[in-house]
């Protein structure tokens, strides 16, 4: 029974993998966690500086999560929530709606990101088909936007890896160029930003906005594109123009919501509320899968009519409303309030920054560092003046995680983009152990490893 790698390799196809990769990297299986800490069956030991796919905030085997757990159980696991509900899940919607932004009053549950990010397409599609605006079929994404990878949700996203071969099958989107305030064709930075790069949206609004459902964007940090930060008037901007042309602004907060980004929710820098907002991941600890869309009681109402009007949102996820996920959900909240979670990250998020910039600042191979709340990345580039990438065949990030890996430290990247997303329990210890390591295992890796590809 034993021989845990070789019966992973025998019966398991992993997610986001190239499996012929697992010839030379083995799968690291863990066998228990504590804090920010994963710990593997051979006793290694490693700093999970990613929070396993940016949803633990806080910390694996959470002594308060676990117990809300162990209580729950005791009561019911799971029941069905088609006419039946259940108590977590209802004091949860209650706990949602009072501090999401203004006006989100309903929430419909499901059980991860990329159903969520469906759901608010569905809705936002559906309800313009009740209200006969039936030329209302297109939506309007992001370039680099990352949203899911279920057909709807992929046909949203523009990135290659993820959707190139898929294109026959998705949706006819709008794509628009989006921010990108590290190579900005406008000359901006984040900080001094034009809002010029908002212009293709606009053009795109004032020509199509007949034809379009909704706009759908990462709020702040386009994430899977390597930690994109961009400037909250964006979304103000954006805010105003949906509103003016009658189009749906769905907010996917499936990553950078509870406290991503140093807000509660990213879309709380720019003082905007969406008509639907996607969450996810942290909204359960990283414990369970679980997400929510929220929406506007005028959209809720839209669908409100007697059965035979046949103008029901019939969309539904077995585990929907799921008693276990909710209690965690609640209790994770409760954390975040009597524990001060937001105001005690501000001075975790500023050390990490402030440590990250000293390191890099001599590191040539380092184009920039950039950073919002709990988030802090480091972009590698080929030329520090021309912002050149490497190649994409040249996996500099994943050789350098690799590295990493060897040191203790779980470094996932993103194309070469390396970042940190700890957990929020993360000490100034773990910290300082977090960026020396990536430092010294991306100076390692260009001392002795580097090849020109
Ligand atoms: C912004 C965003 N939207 C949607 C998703 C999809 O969530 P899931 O992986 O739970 O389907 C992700 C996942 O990383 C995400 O970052």
């Amino acid at each position: 029974m034993k021989d845990y790698v070789k019966r992973d390799l025998e019966y398991i196809w992993h997610p986001c993998a190239q499996m012929k990769d697992y010839e030379e990297l083995n799968p690291i299986v863990i066998e228990r966690g504590e804090g920010v800490w994963l710990y593997d069956i051979h006793g290694n030991k490693y700093l999970d500086c990613i929070s396993s796919w940016w949803t633990n905030t806080l910390g694996h085997s959470n002594k308060r999560i676990n117990k809300a757990i162990k209580n729950q159980i005791d009561e019911i696991e799971h029941v069905i929530f088609a006419n039946f509900s259940n108590k977590p899940a209802i004091d949860l919607a209650e706990k949602l709606v009072s501090i999401t932004p203004e006006g989100l009053n309903k929430v419909f549950y499901s059980d991860n990101g990329s159903s969520a990010v469906e759901i608010a397409l569905k809705m936002s599609f559906h309800y313009n088909m009740q209200r006969n605006k039936t030329k209302k079929k297109k939506f309007v994404a992001l370039s680099d936007a990352y949203h899911g990878e279920t057909l709807g949700a992929l046909s949203v996203c523009d990135i290659d890896a993820f959707n190139m071969i898929y294109k026959p099958l998705l949706l006819d989107t709008l794509r628009i160029d989006g921010p990108d305030c590290y190579r900005c064709k406008y000359g901006c930075t984040r900080d001094k930003c034009s809002a010029r790069c908002f212009e293709a949206m606009e053009k795109c609004l004032v020509e199509n906005h007949e034809e379009i459902s909704a706009v759908i964007v990462e709020p702040m940090v386009q994430g899977a594109a390597g930690m994109k930060i961009y400037s909250p008037i964006y979304l103000k901007k954006l805010r105003n123009l949906c509103d003016k042309y009658d189009v749906h602004l769905i907010v996917d907060e499936i990553a950078m919501g509870f406290g991503r980004t140093g807000e509660m929710f990213a879309c709380n820098h720019a003082d905007i509320s969406p008509d639907f907002m996607c969450l996810s991941k942290g909204i359960s600890a990283g414990y369970m899968p679980m997400s929510v869309v929220m929406t506007t009681n005028e959209i809720y109402n839209c669908f409100y009519a007697d059965y035979s009007e046949r103008k029901s949102f019939l969309h539904s996820h077995t585990y929907a409303g799921n008693a276990m996920a909710c209690a965690i959900a609640l209790e994770n909240l409760k954390i975040f309030e009597e524990e001060n979670i937001i105001e005690n990250n501000k001075f975790k998020g500023r050390l990490i920054e402030k440590l990250t910039i000293e390191r890099g600042k001599n590191c040539s191979h380092i184009g920039e560092v950039r950073s919002i709340g709990m988030i802090t990345a480091i972009e590698i580039v080929k030329d520090r003046g021309t912002k050149e990438r490497y190649s994409w065949q040249s996996r500099v990030g994943y050789k350098i995680y690799k590295i990493a890996l060897k040191k203790g430290l779980l470094l996932r990247a993103i194309g070469d983009v390396l970042y940190f997303i700890p957990p929020y329990v993360i000490s100034k210890d773990e910290i300082e152990f977090m960026i020396d390591i990536c430092f010294e295992s991306i100076e390692e890796y260009f001392k002795y490893n580097f090849k020109i590809e």
